[in-house]
């Protein structure tokens, strides 16, 4: 039977509707013609309430044999009764109707788009907007909003007539759409015939027409994409696009045979139907129609601002757990009256607004991949880009992790690939589209030298990263000054990549204490190297020399000590002698330091050079002791009992890096600020969470501030 219903489980699972399983002795030849066209009136109503229990509530009421026993005999009677056949009969959803080209339709409304917010801030700023444009007090009083998610898929106008689903076009130019009806009735959530249970009491309105998203779940898109592959049939970069693909098809079979769904959220005409006051009644009112609808749509009031910006920030987090891919929410006032007062700029409604979720993906093309040697000695392929817009920022570089990655997915150099960037974290290269390569894409091998020196590469066993052995490698010592200099470690003003590799390349520095013996003469005749540059070079190279012990400590560039770790070791240690004379076990003792990491600093101060490189910058004049830290109260008692909130960027620490020290250190970190909150740890870009922590009176630190708040607990050693 065509339209096959999914195995699933079914045990014990009994027929419930009246008639469900009854005879099919109306259908025999020579039947009263009355009662088969009662019967073919009954078979219908009863397959779409079933299909819609099955396809949209996830909850059948019948077995799939006692199913397919209702379908076949609708079948069976339209086959022998051909005057009966009817374009809203489940039984067309197979489809097969052929057009040549799509026609256009014209929207009963404009189809309109939505403002979009990137930022908690552009959610507040959006919400006193809508304030505003509400004269009176009591319109604002009485303000609620809705919260949905963005499904991201193919939106969809369909049009429903006396209960029948006459019309479904795409969103096209926003005036004119496609009509894609054909298609559209091949997908099962979607209706053809409503209200799909009579028994709720709500009548079929005259005339509905209601806005929605055709999507693809996430599996289904994967499992599609894992056939085509097998079968070297071409394959989708997206849901979403394997949604929009598969609805524009010129023969419905096709669109048939694809698993699209559906989601309606939007009333754009209603007729002779309920009295609509709310988007949250719309929305209860299509699903009493037996259209799909998510289920959990929120309202918040006006006075829940701040909660429904918290559940924004939730939302996204967990929306990777969703079965379909969502691009944002979307927030919408939820009083019609109140959305006719607030009206459009433009092509956006003042009433609503999309917060977008960053992170997105793009395809573009792979036009080389070079190495990068890192101060470590990893040596990482880097993807070099077609330039491409992803979130707003132009990405033309990407990581491809290591040579086990570009071969098990098989990328070639000319691909074209797709891209994501999430948030600040490094762009990546997810995949190879390999239903677009043209044949000229070319295969890449790990080089057997290092790109910079020269030496031979090395892969040591079971290990998927190749190393630069070279200890004189100068693109090692590139990375490990501009790393020094950085923000994180010794953050020298005005010193950077280029800088370091520019005094590298000139030989003027062959290790870290060289950045301190800069010959100062030399670089002022370099090309751009004015005098006011070079000033303030050296006062920036000059003003690190009194960094806190930790920041020296990270700019030291030892495996596993981050700026958190040499945190947590410099409170225990008053100078870097006393660091390097500690044997392993005593590092180990320190809250937050494993073995691996004491082994990692021992190993490195076993190596004379090392040794010696301490040395050498002490010489310098750089602080490498604190033989003056006043004594401090008892370990882990600075921020004991303390609860901290952190909100923004900070310049160093990362978040997760943040809450490690913090708890490191006795103190709780919390998700949002309330009076409980002892301190706002804020960073760049702060959001609403700093707005609360002043209405509140919460103290606020920045990351200096929590440093040396931290700094003040555990006492020291001195050596
Ligand atoms: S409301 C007047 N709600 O996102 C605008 N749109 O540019 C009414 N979309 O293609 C749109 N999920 O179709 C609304 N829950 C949702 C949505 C949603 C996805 C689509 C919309 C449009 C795009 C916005």
């Amino acid at each position: 039977m065509s339209d096959k219903v999914e195995p699933q489980e079914t045990v014990g699972r009994e027929a419930t509707v009246d008639g469900a399983v009854s005879s099919t002795a109306a259908g025999g030849a020579g039947g009263d013609e009355a009662a088969v066209a009662a019967r073919v009136q009954e078979l219908r109503d009863l397959i779409r309430y079933h299909q819609y229990r099955y396809y949209v509530l996830d909850d059948p009421e019948l077995s799939d044999a006692e199913f397919d026993k209702l379908f076949g005999e609708l079948q069976a009677l339209e086959e022998a009764h051909p005057e009966l056949r009817s374009d809203d009969s489940p039984t067309v959803r197979v489809g097969g109707l052929v057009s040549d080209r799509f026609e256009k339709t014209r929207h009963p409304t404009p189809m309109l788009s939505l403002a979009n917010a990137f930022s908690e801030e552009d959610l507040f700023a959006w919400r006193e907007r809508v304030k505003r444009l509400l004269s009176e007090e009591e319109e604002r009083a009485r303000l609620v909003y809705v919260l949905e998610p963005k499904f991201d898929g193919l939106t969809v106008v369909l049009h429903y007539e006396q209960g029948r689903f006459t019309l479904g076009a795409t969103r096209g130019d926003g005036v004119l759409g496609e009509n894609i009806t054909p298609n559209l009735r091949t997908v099962r959530e979607l209706p053809l015939h409503i209200p799909v249970d009579p028994r709720r009491g709500v009548a079929a309105p005259a005339r509905l027409v209601v806005r929605g998203e055709a999507y693809v779940e996430k599996v289904d898109f994967e499992a599609f994409n894992r056939r085509q592959i097998a079968q070297e049939e071409r394959t989708f970069a997206n849901p979403r696009n394997f949604a929009a693909g598969s609805l524009r098809q010129l023969d419905s079979r096709i669109s048939a045979g694809r698993p699209v769904k559906l989601w309606v959220y939007q009333v754009l005409v209603l007729e002779g139907g309920a009295a609509l006051a709310t988007q949250s009644g719309a929305l209860a009112y299509l699903a009493d129609l037996g259209l799909p609808v998510y289920p959990d749509v929120r309202r918040y009031a006006d006075a829940d601002f701040e909660t429904l910006v918290e559940a924004v920030a939730a939302f996204g987090a967990r929306r990777h757990d969703l079965p379909f891919e969502v691009d944002g929410v979307v927030i919408k006032v939820d009083d019609l009256a109140q959305q006719a007062q607030l009206g459009f700029t433009g092509k956006d409604p003042r009433w609503a607004i999309a917060y977008k979720f960053s992170g997105q993906e793009e395809v573009t093309r792979l036009l080389d991949i070079v190495l990068n040697v890192g101060r470590t000695g990893v040596v990482t392929p880097n993807a070099v880009l077609e330039p491409v817009q992803i979130g707003g920022v132009t990405v033309s570089k990407a990581t491809l992790h290591n040579e086990d990655y570009i071969k098990a997915l098989d990328i070639r150099v000319g691909d074209q690939v797709l891209v994501k960037r999430a948030g600040d974290v490094i762009p990546k290269v997810l995949r190879p589209l390999v239903e677009l390569r043209s044949g000229d894409e070319q295969p890449w091998q790990m080089p057997a030298t290092c790109p910079t020196c020269g030496q031979p590469l090395v892969r040591p066993e079971g290990e998927a990263a190749t190393y630069c052995v070279n200890n004189a490698c100068p693109a090692q010592l590139v990375r490990l000054v501009e790393h020094f200099v950085g923000r994180g470690a010794m953050d020298v003003e005005g010193f950077g990549i280029r800088q370091a590799e520019l005094f590298v390349e000139r030989g003027y520095i062959h290790d870290l204490a060289d950045i301190y013996a800069l010959p100062w003469d030399e670089i002022r005749q370099l090309e751009g190297y004015g005098d006011k540059r070079v000033e303030n070079l050296q006062a920036g190279v000059e003003a690190s020399k009194q960094r806190p012990l930790a920041r020296l400590l990270t700019g030291l560039g030892i495996r596993y000590v981050g700026s958190v770790v040499a945190e947590l070791l410099m409170a225990h240690f008053a100078s870097l002698d006393a660091l390097m004379a500690a044997p392993a076990e005593e590092l180990n003792r320190i809250d937050g330091i494993g073995p691996r990491i004491a082994a990692s600093v021992v190993d490195y101060f076993s190596l004379q050079p090392n040794r010696d490189l301490v040395r050498r910058l002490a010489e310098a004049g750089v602080r490498t002791a604190d033989l003056d830290r006043p004594a401090r109260p008892a370990a882990a008692a600075a921020l004991s009992g303390k609860t901290f909130v952190i909100t923004g960027t900070l310049p160093a620490l990362s978040r997760d890096e943040a809450k490690a020290l913090i708890e490191a250190h006795g103190g709780k970190v919390t998700g949002s600020v309330s009076g409980k909150t002892d301190f706002l740890v804020v960073g760049e870009n702060a959001g609403s969470k700093l707005d609360k922590a002043t209405r509140l009176g919460v103290a606020t630190l920045d990351e200096a501030g929590l440093l040396a708040l931290v700094a003040s607990g555990p006492e020291p050693r001195t050596a």
